[in-house]
């Protein structure tokens, strides 16, 4: 907690580390109010530096002891200033052995070592090690690690640490320990450590090269009925990335921890990852499909790390996106391979788009923007974006679509020849990608440098007589903070041309033939591509399979739309002309509430839904993408001052018309995609259920009485999460009069599920028919816990963010509630205060009388005395010009 001015650090600044280190020997005497850590560190000059001072960061550490060579030193031998202790004239080697206390028990701050449920547990990432011990903090330097771990064996009976258990046995006083030894250099925000009383589901698995490594999944005792998936997804992901890329697992015992107080998904620490209990358990009684599907992500996600990440390191954290972008690449395909059919892998392409539409673009474009590789920060923290992450993942897959998955995967193959085992940047991926493929990717870098989403517009043109037909695209982008004007990106735009028959025609450019589907170049400011040859004319599918984070400008008519609807074979195209066809609607009835008007919704628009609905031939997840409408985040993104209840009332006004007008459709699809017998979470029951879902929400908007009654039923008889969890919102959404006892039966069946309790909270915070004193009510109910990040987000942050026309109620009063949570968050956990923070992002978007109590609750919050890092830079930054 800070009260002084924040600094900013920038990338250009990036020096050399002055000292490496070779080795790194911890001794943990592990109790929650006084942990006692032993480092011994040999450090040696690094060639590559002037810097002749030793540079150590430590956070919230009582040094004990300092000793150099040997040598106690004294207070006049070295400097401490904030977080940094220098050691001026240093020797060209040196033993550092330097003891430490912290109070495990009373970081709440979840970062560095902590404890949760009354075990320890460790988060490393970014800048957690140096609130363990001082140490050069930083992933540039990389060091080979043993750890000693001691602690009372009868509390902790389980000591985990990265790497391979080379010792362990009896202290004699009732305290027990264990040395654990990791083989691999590696940068200290991949340490970890466990202390726990735990049980674990494990297992003996073949790799590639015919070793046996020991598979470990970690739980509290009562979990392990929920660990199948987790393992199973594990066993994947080691296979899969044999096959796909050629990669092993380098360690003879991979080990998942799962534990319930963590600031974010998961962490990738080496041989050890810890994750969040919400990514780990799962069975059909307590997860949904979503929950089995983020499962089977994330543990992905994770383990690709271990060579995305790990083997191969950022040199700096500017570089961050080198491995999350790529990492989150990784995971997609994964997924997508797991699916296995073409559709399936459509699918989830087209929720990468609605992700990165409904979250990244409006970050791009808002105060916080910032490029996939960000030229300052002032907390590393605030940058685990949807920038680094997704759009960084949109970065890599344009590396793929422009060389082909061949190039692509020899690009990745040279990475590895050259970067093996050090800490490297994101220029050095290109070179990599560039070098593999004998091609020129310099203008590509704008990709990492130049922030805001660019727009691409497209003209087109048929000469009937000459039988050609031109593309011309124009590229822009809008100015962000700090870039006001930006040089052109090199944007591969994926093309079809539909014929009148709705089938795809041959394409043929400079006398080339090019397949169906041509990836053109876009590399200046304005470019015209002639597809030739062309008979009659065409309707253009462009940016296919989104092949660039870009926002497509295209004067699309409904005709257009209606054809590529019914006939684009680019699934993602497909949908998203129907995402355009109800964005249109959405538009323009948002408009009309504002002034009153009476609503009307035509019949072209419900009989095209109508058909894609019942059209059998196609699958159910798909069916369902396109008849999802478009969020009321992403309709407010499309208007210049935002009124979110016109947004929502126009929004609810097409969903009860849909309900009411496709009924019959709607009930029949209902009951034809049930999913009897035993719950599978595979992709095409996934799909059925999510289908019949959205049926029966439709249903029950229009408070249509089957539709109610069909919900009810739904929550008396379901045999998994996924659809109780669907009948319930169902009715809350629709009032439905007896909502508040199926509420009390889901509590009183679950409590002592806290994954299903959050649900319980979110599904009630983000519900419009809760406005702020109901989420204030909930708040005092026994089971919430603000100390609980997934309690946190499930009430406070879900209210902020999914809950938008009572969030930004009239009266000032849900961002009056934001200013005091975040407030009274940020003395316990930053990182999650800082999180919540952001639901105010956008708020120069709003109506002048919103935008002035937005304004009040910012600068109420920027006003207190003591605020983190975290949320200052980003209140700040909100408030900024
Ligand atoms: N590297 C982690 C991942 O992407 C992210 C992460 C986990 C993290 N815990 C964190 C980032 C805490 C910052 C702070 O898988
Ligand atoms: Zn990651």
């Amino acid at each position: 907690m800070r009260t002084d001015t924040p600094q900013t650090i920038y990338r250009k600044d990036y020096t050399p580390p002055s000292y490496l280190v070779d080795t790194v020997e911890l001794g943990f005497d592990l109790d929650p109010a006084r942990t006692v850590v032993a480092n011994r560190l040999t450090m040696r000059r690094n060639p590559d530096s002037a810097q002749r001072e030793i540079e150590l960061y430590g956070e919230n550490l009582e040094l004990v002891a300092l000793r150099m060579n040997g040598k106690t030193l004294g207070e006049s031998d070295y400097r401490i200033e904030g977080s940094l202790l220098t050691i001026p004239n240093a020797p060209e080697e040196a033993t550092l052995e330097i003891e430490t206390v912290c109070a495990p028990e009373l970081n709440t701050t979840l970062n560095g070592l902590y404890t949760s449920n009354g075990s320890f547990y460790t988060q490393c990432e970014a800048e957690g090690f140096r609130a363990i011990t001082y140490f050069p903090d930083r992933p540039d330097v990389m060091a080979k690690y043993t750890v000693m771990l001691r602690a009372d064996k009868e509390k902790y009976p389980v000591l985990l640490s990265n790497g391979n258990l080379i010792e362990e046995g009896d202290l004699g006083d009732g305290r027990h320990y264990a040395k654990w030894e990791d083989p691999f250099k590696k940068p200290s925000y991949l340490f970890a450590l466990v202390a726990a009383r735990l049980v674990c589901q494990e297992e003996k698995f073949k790799l590639a090269d015919g070793r046996e490594a020991l598979l470990q999944v970690w739980v509290e005792e009562g979990n392990l009925d929920k660990t199948d998936y987790a393992m199973q997804s594990l066993k994947n992901s080691i296979r899969w990335d044999e096959e796909r890329w050629g990669l092993e697992l380098d360690l003879d015992r991979f080990m998942i921890v799962a534990v319930g107080d963590f600031n974010m998904g998961a962490m990738e620490n080496k041989g050890l990852n810890i994750f969040n209990t919400k990514f780990v358990l799962a069975n059909p009684r307590v997860a949904t499909d979503v929950d089995f599907q983020g499962i089977e992500a994330v543990v992905g996600h994770e383990y690709f790390h271990n060579w995305t990440g790990n083997r191969v390191t950022c040199r700096d954290w500017f570089q961050l996106s080198l491995k999350e972008g790529l990492t989150v690449f990784r995971d997609q395909e994964f997924s997508a391979d797991m699916v296995g059919t073409e559709s399936g892998r459509a699918v989830g392409r087209i929720d990468q788009v609605r992700t990165l539409r409904q979250a990244q673009f409006p970050e791009d474009a808002g105060p916080m923007a910032h490029p996939v590789r960000p030229d300052s920060f002032v907390e590393i923290n605030n940058f685990y974006t949807v920038t680094v992450y997704e759009k960084g993942a949109e970065v890599v897959r344009m590396y793929q679509t422009l060389l082909g998955r061949e190039g692509f995967r020899k690009g990745m193959d040279l990475y590895f020849e050259r970067h093996d085992e050090q800490a490297v940047t994101c220029d050095d991926f290109r070179r990599a990608m560039a070098d593999a493929n004998g091609r020129d990717l310099s203008q590509f870098e704008h990709w990492y440098s130049q922030a805001g989403t660019p727009v691409v517009r497209a003209e087109t043109r048929y000469d009937e007589i000459a039988k050609t037909y031109t593309l011309t695209l124009f590229q822009s982008c809008p100015a962000t903070p700090g870039q006001s004007s930006k040089f052109p990106f090199h944007i591969p735009v994926a093309v079809g041309l539909l014929g009148a028959d709705g089938r795809d025609m041959p394409l043929v450019i400079d006398g080339q033939e090019r397949g169906t589907t041509a990836v053109l170049e876009l590399t200046a400011a304005q470019q015209s591509f002639v597809f030739e040859n062309v008979q009659e004319q065409p309707t253009p599918s462009i940016l296919r399979d989104f092949s660039a984070p870009v926002v497509l400008d295209y004067n699309y008519g409904d005709a257009d739309l209606l054809h590529l609807f019914s006939h684009d074979s680019d699934p993602v195209n497909r949908w998203e002309a129907g995402q355009r066809l109800a964005m249109g609607r959405l538009l323009k009835l948002t408009g009309e509430v504002g002034v009153g008007a009476s609503l009307l919704l035509d019949d072209t628009f419900l009989m095209a839904m109508g058909k894609m609905l019942s059209d059998e031939s196609l699958d159910p997840a798909f069916r369902e993408q396109c008849l999802l409408l478009p969020s009321e985040t992403m309709v407010a993104e499309q208007i210049e001052v935002v009124n979110p209840l016109s947004i929502h009332l126009a929004r609810q006004f097409v969903r009860a018309n849909i309900g009411t007008r496709l009924r019959e459709e709607l009930l029949a699809q209902y009951h034809a995609n049930q999913t009897p017998g035993e719950y599978s979470p595979d992709a095409l029951s996934i799909g059925k259920r999510a289908l019949k879902n959205l049926c029966l929400a439709y249903l029950t908007a229009a408070q249509d009485e089957e539709g109610l009654r069909l919900a009810q039923e739904q929550f008396d008889n379901a045999g998994n999460m996924t659809d109780r969890v669907a009948a319930v919102s169902a009715l809350l959404h629709a009032r439905a009069p007896n909502v508040d006892q199926v509420l009390q039966r889901f509590y009183d069946e679950f409590e002592d599920e806290a994954l299903v309790v959050d649900k319980w909270f979110a599904m009630q915070a983000s519900s419009a028919t809760t406005d702020v004193s109901g989420v204030r009510a909930l708040m005092r109910h026994p089971a919430f816990n603000l100390r609980n990040p997934n309690r946190a987000r499930s009430l406070v942050s879900s209210f902020c963010a999914n809950n938008p026309v009572q969030f930004h109620a009239p009266d000032g009063s849900g961002y009056a509630f934001w200013a005091e949570q975040v407030i009274t968050l940020d003395a316990l956990n930053p990182q999650v205060a800082s999180r919540l923070a952001r639901a105010m992002d956008r708020w120069r978007r709003y109506t002048p009388e919103l935008q002035e109590h937005m304004k009040k609750a910012l600068q109420q919050v920027a006003g207190q005395q003591r605020l983190s890092n975290d949320v200052r830079e980003v209140v700040g930054k909100a408030l900024a010009n």
